[in-house]
């Protein structure tokens, strides 16, 4: 593990193409039963650049009208959510964090989606980390400090790596400023697939 800041750790090359080609295939199983959705910003309905679903008892959902939340069911379908996968379980253990995750929200960047600078605090669980595997196309990823604003950095994630976004660092603002198209063979499409792990209540 390298420490990018105080709590922000980054475990390059985590999972091996074989692990990446197993973990694609759970997702895949995971889109049938809960398709991929375009989130809407809060009050403008603004959508989002990325496509989502998630997997676990509860998914990360934004609407112009209920805003940024978690639930049990899908916002289009009205279904509960696919299990998450062992592997990502896997990859949420490094966390160290003594209770399970209950959301896995999966991202999906086609070769132009981005992802503004935000900090992640939907979460009550604010001292469980955010674990976050990276599938597919790179991506320059940029994060800062937990104030708006202020100096950031940036890395460049591959398919297979792993961020554990805790401790000093779980409210930093992070975000995605651009993918690399063509950059990785994993997926049949152009694109990339970010899975966050998440704890949101207090155990
Ligand atoms: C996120 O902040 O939800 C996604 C981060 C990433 O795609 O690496
Ligand atoms: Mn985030």
């Amino acid at each position: 593990m390298i420490e990018l800041a105080p709590g922000l750790l980054y475990r390059p090359g985590f999972f091996d193409r074989a692990a990446q080609e197993a973990l694609v295939a759970d997702l895949r199983t995971a889109v049938r039963l809960a398709p991929l959705f375009t989130p809407r910003m809060p009050r403008t309905g603004k959508p989002f650049s990325v496509r989502m679903t998630n997997c676990g008892e509860l998914g990360w959902v934004s609407d112009e009208t209920r805003g940024y939340r978690y639930q049990a069911t899908h916002p289009v379908t009205g279904e509960p959510w696919a299990p998450i996968p062992d592997l990502a379980m896997k990859a949420w253990k490094t966390g160290g964090f003594h209770a399970p995750p209950q959301a896995c929200l999966v991202n999906f960047y086609d070769a132009k989606a981005r992802m503004g600078l935000h900090q992640d605090r939907d979460e009550k669980a604010l001292d469980a980390p955010v674990v976050s595997i990276s599938l597919g196309d790179a991506c320059l990823f940029r994060f800062g400090s937990t104030s708006r604003g202020g100096p950031t950095k940036s890395i460049r994630l591959e398919s297979g790596d792993l961020v554990v976004i805790g401790g000093a660092s779980r409210l930093c603002f992070h975000g995605v400023d651009r993918i690399y198209p063509g950059t990785s063979t994993l997926l049949a499409e152009a694109g990339r697939i970010n899975l966050t792990l998440r704890r949101v209540d207090t155990p």
